[in-house]
């Protein structure tokens, strides 16, 4: 497989800042039925309560991932882009809550919408663009990295929850 050397490189370094665990995954999906899968999988990983950071430039796959993900857990028809609305909801017998801060620009923004209530309630919440959001994620909450490394295929990066005994998770 193929990777630009440069953004492996920086893509390390932003990993290490965010604290990555050891025991994180690495996947590469070849198309975006993978990466869809990859989120069908991972569900069965989540529970309620669980929070998602999805972190990766435009086009990298996360909304995918997110209709993968909800489509295990949610009889949703489809998911889209909520980059106009902010947040979407996907009722089911464990919610799904998949935001996008794309366009917020501070904290505070955040504050004023009530995202606490989410993120500390008993859906699954799913974040595109969840920089701003950090300051008030639970210490407990997944992260998951996506890179472009080449027009079909994903490096992604799971990062279980920390001191979730997190080593289960890939047994
Ligand atoms: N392996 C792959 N996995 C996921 N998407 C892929 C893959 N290969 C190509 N693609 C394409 O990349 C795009 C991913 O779009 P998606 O909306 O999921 O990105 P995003 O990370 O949510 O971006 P944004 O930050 O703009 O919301 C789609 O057009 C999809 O067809
Ligand atoms: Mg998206």
């Amino acid at each position: 497989m193929m990777h630009n050397t440069k953004q492996m490189h920086s893509q390390t370094q932003k990993e290490e800042r965010k604290n990555v665990p050891a025991d994180k995954k690495v996947v590469e999906t070849g198309s975006e039925e993978e990466t869809v899968a990859l989120g069908a999988g991972l569900a069965g990983l989540m529970k309620g309560g669980d929070v998602v950071a999805l972190y990766g430039e435009l086009g990298a796959g996360k909304t995918c991932w997110v209709r993968g993900l909800v489509m295990a857990l949610s009889a949703s028809a489809g998911v889209s882009s909520p980059t106009f609305t902010i947040l979407n909801e996907y009722p089911g017998a464990t919610p799904v809550y998949h935001f996008d801060f794309y366009r917020l620009r501070t904290t505070t923004e955040l504050e004023e919408i009530g995202c606490e209530e989410y993120f500390y309630g008993d859906g699954i919440c799913v974040l595109e663009w969840p920089d701003i959001a950090e300051p008030l994620l639970p210490k407990r909450h997944w992260k998951i990295f996506f890179e472009i490394s080449s027009e079909t295929t994903r490096r992604i990066v799971i990062c279980p929850p920390e001191n979730g005994g997190s080593a289960c998770f890939w047994a």
